[in-house]
């Protein structure tokens, strides 16, 4: 099994680390190539890097690290290479004004997850994951002692479901599903019950993600 992560910054190079650490062969690629051929020739055998386009063909899943704005351009553009692909989406709705600074860009009942699902073929198999802790705790906790840390994911396709389960393991974490697409925004931030700013900032247990999905729904 291949798996690209397009964008190999925060979130795209931790999660690139943690899968190699864990035996998985990922193609990275990212806006300028020279990123992901410094990422692939650290991380060694298992990685590669290539263009966007190549990256995607070669995969069986596609991680986008990128944030929304990105997604919004890139997949119109790379729709056709997603029939039939897992395609796993990390995106907060944060974008930057003109000052830099972050904002929400979407309104608060409208999740990213909703944004980017529906720039994917009918014959994606989509998730929401990667994105539920900050970058430096998702590169921080991978197969922590004694207990996991949880990773949620959310969505409604069992395929990707299973691809995404299996990809948070070998990342050195425990899945655990946040419930479905509806249930996208709850991972998210700002404002997601289950993403690691509604637990304070605590990187949780599998048993205290679970909890928390059936306490606070
Ligand atoms: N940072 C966090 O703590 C955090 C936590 C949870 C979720 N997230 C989410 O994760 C996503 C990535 O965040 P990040 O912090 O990892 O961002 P980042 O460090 O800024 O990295 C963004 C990556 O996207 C690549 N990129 C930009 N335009 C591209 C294009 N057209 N084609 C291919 N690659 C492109 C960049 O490549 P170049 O370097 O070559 O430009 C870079 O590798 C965002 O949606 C964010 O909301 C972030």
């Amino acid at each position: 099994m291949t798996t690209a992560i397009v964008g190999v910054g925060n979130i795209g190079s931790a999660v690139a680390r943690h899968l190699v650490a864990g035996g998985e062969t990922v193609v990275l690629a990212a806006k300028s190539p020279a990123g992901a051929e410094q990422l692939a020739d650290r991380l060694g055998p298992l990685a590669h890097a290539a263009s966007v386009e190549d990256a995607i063909t070669e995969a069986d899943t596609v991680v986008f690290a990128v944030w929304l704005d990105t997604m919004r351009e890139l997949l119109p553009q790379v729709s056709s290479r997603l029939a039939g692909k897992v395609v796993i989406d990390p995106s907060n709705p944060i974008a930057f004004d003109e000052q830099g600074r972050m904002v929400r860009s979407l309104p608060a009942a409208q999740s990213a997850g909703s944004v980017v699902a529906a720039l994917l073929p009918a014959d994606a198999h989509y998730a929401k994951a990667f994105g539920t802790l900050a970058a430096e705790a998702l590169a921080a906790n991978a197969n922590r002692t004694p207990q996991r840390a949880a990773l949620f994911y959310a969505g409604d396709d069992e395929r990707a479901a299973d691809a995404v389960e299996r990809l948070i393991r070998t990342a050195g974490f425990d899945p655990v599903r946040a419930g479905g697409l509806a249930d996208a925004g709850r991972i998210e931030a700002p404002g997601g019950d289950l993403h690691q700013a509604g637990f304070d900032g605590e990187v949780v247990t599998a048993d205290q993600a679970r909890a928390a999905v059936d306490a606070r729904r």
